[in-house]
């Protein structure tokens, strides 16, 4: 059973970092997730990515409950996921690596939570911290390891997309104590906590937001830096499994226990 799951965002469709790896669809409640599974570092992994493999699938229509309920079914502890952000702030520059310790969320539309009352009945899910210490410090010690240029801690400012931002929200953003701005990490983390799955996420800086950075935005700007950015960020995670083999050092497992999560 993969114990360690990895949510490739855009620029990242392939795991390219699996040995033996096998496709295979996984049926949850909330709809089928098309899931790789095979061996990294001698860890069994599973791998999705979340925009579908041509990059079909827009943010504020990705199923993220199906994907994250995927992961729970067939055993996943732990995720370590990737986004492409545009930063807030001029000192991160496209091609650095922020992990992001809170959010804000400001998504419109997207399925938030597998409690809807009914048979699974209501939960209030704590979300003081909302991505895992444990996860986040292996994959900092991991990317010092290899030598990136890598940031613990940031406040992700999640948008419904799939438009980019206007210069005023942005604005509103860093006021708000923002750093970086991206279109996928909400529900995605607070789905993983519900259902005790601890959940790290590695923001790449593709670009400046909208306003601050000097020109126009357009995705093939967030498409080169990812492309050039790849292979690092698959070598990133790969690297973060060898810091994951302990026993998870952090609250995740039992705020989602207590927030009364299980299997339908
Ligand atoms: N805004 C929202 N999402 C993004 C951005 C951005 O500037 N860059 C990459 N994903």
């Amino acid at each position: 059973m993969p114990r360690i799951g990895l949510i490739g965002g855009t620029g990242i469709y392939t795991p390219q970092l699996m040995e033996n790896a096998l496709e295979r669809v996984e049926s949850t409640p909330y709809g089928d997730a098309k899931v790789m599974i095979g061996n990294s570092e001698g860890v069994e992994v599973a791998f999705i990515t979340r925009h579908g493999s041509k990059h079909s699938l827009p943010p504020h229509l990705v199923n993220y409950r199906a994907n994250i309920m995927a992961l729970k079914q067939l055993g996943v502890e732990l995720i370590i996921a990737t986004a492409a952000v545009g930063s807030l702030h001029l000192d991160r520059r496209p091609g650095e690596y922020v992990l992001a310790d809170q959010f804000l969320d400001f998504t419109k539309t997207r399925k938030t939570t597998f409690f809807d009352g009914g048979e699974q009945g209501v939960t209030h899910c704590d979300m003081t911290i909302p991505y895992c210490t444990y996860v986040r410090s292996a994959i900092e010690k991991a990317g010092h390891a290899i030598g990136l240029k890598i940031h613990n801690g940031g406040t992700y400012v999640c948008t419904e997309g799939p438009r980019f931002e206007t210069a005023a929200e942005i604005n509103m953003f860093k006021m708000l104590g923002g750093n970086l701005v991206g279109m996928t990490s909400v529900p995605e983390v607070c789905l993983a906590r519900e259902l005790g799955i601890c959940y790290g996420n590695i923001s790449i800086v593709t670009n400046h937001a909208a306003g601050i950075a000097p020109h126009i935005l357009t995705h093939a700007e967030v498409i080169e830096v990812m492309k050039n950015s790849m292979n690092d960020v698959r070598y990133l995670m790969k690297e973060s499994l060898k810091y994951l083999s302990g026993p998870r050092d952090c609250v995740c497992s039992s705020i989602g226990q207590q927030g009364g999560a299980r299997l339908s």
